[in-house]
């Protein structure tokens, strides 16, 4: 039953159990699909009342997700997420501040903290990989790169 229920997230997360105890192993995704990147409070308590805070240290701005007095803060979000995330709301008593990410984009992949300054600075840092599928292999060859490919064969006939 225990394997099961684990073996139910593993289209969206892939646990390393070995990487567990040092919190580094990372989030694999596929683009489109919604993710969770987990974060809990060291020690059992609520974190209701605390600040946290998600961010791409990478990123201007790098805010992800803000939650402080008791509701979410989004007002200095970074644009690519917007829509985007959220807490559990009713997690957060158990001290789970994992964040939703849905829609997930390839410019999603790096490194997120996850901060709640007043307890301990507690800082957990997850990385996101992100995988493309095939199909979206073949749609998403990025316009700058397609545009030089013209240029160049132009150039070429130019030539010829
Ligand atoms: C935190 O909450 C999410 C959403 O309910 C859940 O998937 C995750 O397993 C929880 N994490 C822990 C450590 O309980
Ligand atoms: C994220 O952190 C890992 C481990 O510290 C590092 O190898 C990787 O380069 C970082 N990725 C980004 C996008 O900063």
């Amino acid at each position: 039953m225990r394997i099961y229920s684990v073996c139910m997230l593993c289209s969206l997360i892939i646990i390393s159990s070995t990487a567990s105890d040092t919190g580094v192993q990372p989030i694999v995704a596929l683009v489109g699909d919604d993710v969770i990147l987990p974060c809990t409070l060291r020690h059992t308590v609520s974190a209701v009342h605390q600040s946290v805070e998600w961010q791409r240290p990478d990123l201007k701005p790098k805010e992800v997700h803000l939650y402080r007095d008791e509701k979410d803060d989004l007002v200095l979000q970074n644009p690519v997420f917007r829509g985007r995330t959220s807490l559990f709301k009713e997690e957060l008593e158990n001290g789970n501040t994992s964040l939703k990410l849905t829609r997930v984009k390839l410019s999603d992949a790096g490194n997120y903290t996850c901060y709640i300054p007043l307890l301990d600075h507690q800082k957990t840092i997850i990385q996101l990989l992100v995988g493309e599928s095939t199909h979206l292999l073949t749609t998403q060859t990025p316009l700058g790169d397609r545009s030089h490919e013209i240029k160049g064969e132009f150039n070429v006939k130019s030539i010829a």
